[in-house]
């Protein structure tokens, strides 16, 4: 893929974002009356593998309307957003009022996130849905390094590459992994996982499968040092009706059937002293 058709890729993925925002927002996919409750949306592994943000700073990149970003705050971090999606920064700050949580909501592209952001942070936090929307991980993943300060460290919670491939409603493989490694335009994306097909005009988008070697290569042409990458049985959303959801909040293989991952996390370190 060329950068035209890249660029032209983030184009259409931003109007179909800007669109599909205040969908989320008015849903019930999302269930923010929930969170505003108190209810945090991260899931077991993420807090577990993340286990003390308090006082730290933390940046979420493609932050939606911030739910992850504001529960990260709920245990303590000093949080920012950043998506390219206005309509879903609005959302976020609104949300944070109504929460009565501080934080910082930046409306960019990630690749424009160090001048966006003019800041560094102790923790780069991104996933569940991030990464296929990016072009160029090399890229993504000096950004990453650049926005860390001494001793910060990334955390990476995103869907399993290997399950792309695979049939939204059966168990088959029914897609080519490298044609999604290279990028696929669809132009029948109408709706989303949150809302319904009859609802949005936009409907083009352009999206990039980057396999688990892509994420560790890009990472590891850093200064960054990755420290761990786990494999998990299960995923944040109801990516296939077949799965379960368990007690935890997280969807699973239903009982008796081959587990196959799901999703994975993956922590990696900038050299130097925190000071922590
Ligand atoms: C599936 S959502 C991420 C899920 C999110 N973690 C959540 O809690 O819902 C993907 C987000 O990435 C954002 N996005 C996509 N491409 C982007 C880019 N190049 N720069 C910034 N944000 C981007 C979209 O606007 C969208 O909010």
């Amino acid at each position: 893929m060329n950068d035209d058709d890249a660029g032209e890729g983030l184009a259409l993925n931003r109007r179909w974002w800007e669109e599909r925002a205040p969908l989320h927002v008015s849903g019930d996919f999302y269930d923010i009356d929930r969170f505003l409750d108190g209810t945090n949306t991260l899931l077991p592994w993420e807090t577990e593998e993340l286990p003390d943000v308090s006082g730290r700073s933390l940046v979420h990149l493609q932050c939606h309307f911030g739910l992850d970003t504001l529960s990260w705050a709920r245990l303590g971090a000093q949080v920012t957003g950043l998506d390219f999606s206005k309509n879903a920064t609005a959302a976020a700050c609104d949300i944070a009022d109504r929460a009565g949580i501080d934080a910082r909501f930046v409306a960019a592209d990630v690749y424009d996130a160090i001048s966006a952001l003019g800041a560094t942070y102790d923790i780069v936090y991104t996933g569940h849905g991030a990464l296929n929307w990016l072009p160029d991980l090399d890229r993504w993943a000096s950004i990453v390094s650049e926005l860390l300060n001494p001793g910060g460290e990334l955390y990476l919670a995103e869907f399993h590459p290997g399950i792309d491939v695979m049939s939204l409603t059966e168990l088959e493989v029914d897609t080519d992994f490298f044609d999604l490694a290279a990028g696929l335009r669809f132009d029948d994306a109408a709706g989303s996982y949150a809302t319904a097909k009859t609802d949005t005009a936009n409907n083009s988008v352009m999206e990039w499968t980057h396999g688990l070697g892509r994420v560790v290569t890009a990472l590891a042409s850093t200064e960054l040092r990755i420290e761990r990458l786990v494999e998990h049985d299960a995923i944040a959303y109801p990516r296939f009706p077949f799965l379960e959801r368990g007690a935890d909040g997280a969807y699973r293989m239903p009982a008796g059937k081959p587990r196959i991952p799901l999703s994975y996390s993956l922590k990696a370190r900038k050299p130097g002293d925190s000071g922590r």
